[in-house]
């Protein structure tokens, strides 16, 4: 009799939850949800790039999958990222407001928060400030090849060796934009530097991952004592740190000078009236935690996979090597503007992002109002997954798709093409700010590295593994970094 009774509440449970997340009329197509996880069962949560892209063979371009009992409708390719993202750049600029990341961050910043007048004037400020901070001139050069001397003197320890580039590489990113922010670098072996570093990396581990997952999908399990608790914990920790050196500058801080980041949100928390209170200590605080998380990672993984594809294909190393020593000759530094003269190395460059798919899933953004695209409905608060990867991917975008080859951004005569797939740093309203600041990283780094050492694969370190490993944002897997010293062009 009991029995009967669990299994016919069992039976309306059920019944009440397909009735409840049945698609809304004209809704994108998607595999059947099952109760309480939704599709979240159907893909490997570990990395689900390839369960989506058998849906979307199964289901089109655009198709939809629950998220526990949210809908979210997945974007594959290059028309249909366009269509959402480029032409109907407005509809399709909000983000997400019920995930773990929003609660950790509590959407404030540029990131998480949603399309309306706070997200625009950060953005806008934090735009502002990267130009006021030399992006496209010689002085973010000057920072950044600052930096990268430090880079080189790591290195020249290990030659004649191999090292694992991992820790150097964030440690560098990363304080390209600590010098922005707080004007001023660490020392790498810094104690405070790293625990930050590892909070971070913890964290971007933890955002993507199936906890996460299971965090956005399961609202009642949100308060139980389980892994995704510890994403909170380093966040506050980061936090408060950050909190301290805010209340160290303003210590010293006169209006209208511009240090650092830090002084210029401080005048504009000065200027603007009582009345539309919008840059205030708490934005300010997940602004730069933004900066970093955003500046870091991402920056530092599209190093270590170029560095990772030059070194096991030589020829590739030896022809960009060859092209930068007769462009800059005798020349002290290599400068932005001499990527013109570069088209191989650029090819190089670009090809390394395409392959290393840093954000493969980009950050979800969520629809603004009621919407039609490509002839479904898609109501307001929709959540969107731009699946990026697909487009870095698609077969018939690219000459090579599916191997590293810098001539997917070469035209017959050898110049330099940018195809409109190469979509690494997404498109539309919410495009990646720091695009211009990453490029020039990549490109002075990589040629500063390159002209002075030749990278080899260890004799010991068996078959290159180029699996990436998923994440918010995706990272080579381990490796060791075989180091020489070039001989200068003509000794
Ligand atoms: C190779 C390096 C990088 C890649 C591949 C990358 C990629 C991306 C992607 C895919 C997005 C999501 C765009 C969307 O929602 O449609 C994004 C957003 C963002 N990125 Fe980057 N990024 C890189 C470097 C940087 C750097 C160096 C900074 C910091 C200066 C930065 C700051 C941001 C910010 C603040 C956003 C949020 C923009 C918004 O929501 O309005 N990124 N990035």
């Amino acid at each position: 009799m009991l029995g009967s009774l669990v299994l016919l509440c069992f039976g309306f449970s059920l019944l009440f939850f397909l009735f409840r997340t049945r698609r809304p009329k004209n809704f994108p197509p998607g595999p059947l949800p099952v109760p309480i996880f939704g599709n979240l069962l159907q893909l490997n949560l570990r990395n689900p790039i390839e369960d989506l892209e058998k849906l979307s063979e199964h289901y089109g371009k655009i198709y939809s999958i629950y998220i526990g009992n949210k809908p979210a409708v997945v974007l594959n390719g290059l028309h249909a990222m366009k269509e959402a993202l480029v032409t109907q750049s407005v509809e399709f600029a909000g983000r997400p407001q019920d995930l773990m990341v929003n609660h950790i961050s509590g959407s404030k910043g540029v990131i998480l928060a949603d399309y309306g007048p706070s997200w625009r004037k950060h953005r806008r400020f934090a735009l502002m400030s990267l130009r006021n901070f030399g992006l496209g001139t010689r002085s973010m050069e000057e920072r950044i090849l600052g930096e990268t001397l430090y880079i080189s003197l790591c290195l020249e320890r290990s030659v004649g060796k191999s090292m694992d580039p991992q820790c150097l590489f964030y440690n560098a990113a990363c304080n390209i934009i600590c010098s922005i922010i707080y004007g001023s670098r660490y020392e790498y072996e810094n104690e405070y530097f790293q625990a930050m570093i590892t909070t971070m990396e913890e964290n971007s581990k933890m955002a993507n991952g199936p906890w996460a997952m299971i965090y956005d999908a399961v609202p009642l399990f949100r308060n139980l004592p389980l892994p995704f608790q510890r994403g909170f914990q380093g966040y506050s920790s980061v936090r408060e740190h950050i909190l301290g050196i805010v209340a160290q500058h303003e210590k010293t801080w006169v209006a209208k000078e511009t240090r650092h980041l830090i002084d210029c949100y401080l005048n504009e928390m000065e200027k603007q009236g009582d009345s539309d209170i919008c840059f205030d200590k708490s934005q300010m605080v997940v602004l730069l935690m933004d900066l970093l998380f955003a500046g870091s990672d991402t920056t530092s993984n599209t190093l270590r996979t170029a560095l990772l594809y030059v070194m096991t294909h030589p020829h590739v190393q030896e022809r960009c090597q060859k092209e930068i020593d007769e462009v800059l000759g005798e020349k002290e530094q290599a400068s932005f503007e001499d990527r013109h003269m570069m088209p191989y190395t650029q090819a190089m460059i670009h090809e390394a992002q395409r392959v290393a798919d840093t954000v493969p899933l980009g950050v979800f953004h969520a629809t603004t109002k009621d919407t039609r695209l490509m002839g479904y409905d898609i109501p307001k608060g929709t959540l969107i997954i731009p699946n990026l990867s697909s487009v870095l991917n698609e077969e018939s975008q690219w000459k090579f798709p599916h191997d590293f080859n810098p001539s997917n951004f070469l035209n017959d005569q050898g110049e330099f093409v940018k195809p409109e797939a190469f979509m690494p740093f997404s498109a539309g309203r919410r495009a990646c700010l720091g695009e211009g600041l990453a490029r020039m990283e990549l490109f002075l780094i990589l040629v500063t590295l390159l002209r002075r050492f030749k990278f080899v694969w260890p004799e010991d370190a068996g078959v290159p593994d180029y699996t990436p490993v998923f994440g918010i944002t995706q990272a080579p897997k381990p490796y060791r970094l075989g180091v020489r010293l070039r001989e200068k062009p003509g000794e």
